[in-house]
């Protein structure tokens, strides 16, 4: 199949509500990562989004809405938190997890009772949704297992010839995939870190369990409530491997070790103490949302298959960091090395060779 690309004014998003009411699979633009959609009310749709990404049958999609009303379309007992939530976040890269209704197909929810839901901060997916007269089901547009798109480009190199089209809505604001939030229990509860952080969930709901996937490695026998955090995720084909400590530490550690092939991805403020290594900054240390923002985009650079290893630097604290540091070490499949902060010994020379080449 040939994958048309279309742009945002009202004839293409037309065009591209028309795909999704026939069954078809256009990816569409968020704040957060571009989405795979398709009508989540049909079965057969849906199918065509795992097939495309080569995603396991048992992780299930989230279910787009163009406005919070229609939550109750497909949820059942909401609780006045989602309401507030809502009201607070939506548009926005907030995901809500409820009990679902019959109408939302099994293949959408991977037979779980419960369905996560969205509604994305981009006027044209929403209007796509709203004249599809569906919600549309979009898991991230990538591979399974590769970094999300965060710009129609990255969706073209993944899905050429794989789906009917691509809305091109420009790059993604957020950078990182949107947080989950599970409200079927008593106390709401975190299974991914996104745009939203921890701390204004908190502050909103006066309580929140941070699941254990948000933090730690979870291993494939794990039982996890989101049952995508499971999988080895964002992964370019490089081994990635996290260098904690400070800046000076972590610099020593990788100058001394760096080989033809390897790579560095760092922060901007620390480019210059990479000098021969070819460093790539994904963001600024100081401006965390720089960082979630340039992630993906920078895995995807240091993908193009002359790289064999990168050594990455992972930002600390709380806020937007929580989720790129959940992206990166999950990437990294939790190799996350500590360098000390510890200065370099008087006269030691940690002198970069020079690979620039790579
Ligand atoms: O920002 C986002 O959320 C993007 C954009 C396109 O909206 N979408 C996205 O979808 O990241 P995906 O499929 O890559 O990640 C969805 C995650 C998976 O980990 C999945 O297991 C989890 O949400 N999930 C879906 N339905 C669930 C449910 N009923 N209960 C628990 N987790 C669920
Ligand atoms: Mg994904």
């Amino acid at each position: 199949m040939t994958t048309q690309l279309l742009t945002t004014t009202e004839h293409d998003l037309n065009a591209a509500a028309a795909i999704i009411r026939s069954g078809g699979l256009v990816a569409i633009p968020t704040e957060t990562v571009y989405g795979l959609g398709a009508d989540g009310l049909n079965p057969e749709a849906v199918k065509k989004i795992f097939l495309a990404k080569g995603r396991p049958q048992d992780n299930p999609l989230i279910l787009h809405i163009h406005d919070a009303v229609q939550l109750r379309d497909f949820c059942r007992d909401i609780p006045d938190s989602a309401w507030l939530l809502a009201k607070t976040y939506w548009p926005g890269p907030l995901t809500m997890v409820l009990p679902v209704r019959d109408v939302v197909p099994k293949t959408t929810t991977a037979g779980l009772d419960t369905v996560a839901v969205r509604c994305p901060d981009n006027a044209a997916t929403r209007e796509i949704i709203r004249l599809a007269g569906v919600p549309i089901a979009a898991p991230s547009a990538n591979t399974s297992g590769k970094p999300s798109t965060t710009t129609a480009q990255h969706v073209l190199h993944d899905m050429d010839g794989k789906i009917d089209a691509i809305v091109d809505g420009g790059p993604c604001r957020v950078g990182v995939e949107s947080t989950i939030v599970d409200l079927t229990g008593p106390v709401p509860r975190l299974l991914r870190p996104g745009g939203i952080t921890p701390e204004e969930l908190e502050a909103l709901l006066g309580g929140l369990i941070i699941d254990k996937a948000v933090t730690g490695e979870i291993s494939n026998d794990t039982v996890v409530r989101a049952p995508g955090m499971k999988y080895k995720h964002y992964a370019p084909a490089a081994e990635v491997l996290i260098i904690d400590g400070s800046r000076e530490a972590a610099a020593r550690y990788i100058r001394q070790r760096f080989q033809p092939g390897d790579a560095v991805l760092c922060f901007s403020e620390e480019l210059d103490l990479y000098a021969g290594c070819s460093p790539t900054a994904y963001g600024a240390e100081a401006e965390p949302s720089t960082l979630s923002a340039g992630l993906f985009a920078a895995l995807r650079k240091l993908d193009d298959g002359s790289v064999k290893r990168i050594f990455a630097r992972c930002p600390t604290g709380g806020g937007i960091n929580v989720a790129t540091r959940n992206r990166l070490r999950k990437s990294a499949g939790f190799h996350i090395i500590d360098a000390g902060a510890s200065e370099a010994p008087a006269g030691t020379s940690i002198a970069c060779p020079n690979h620039s080449e790579i």
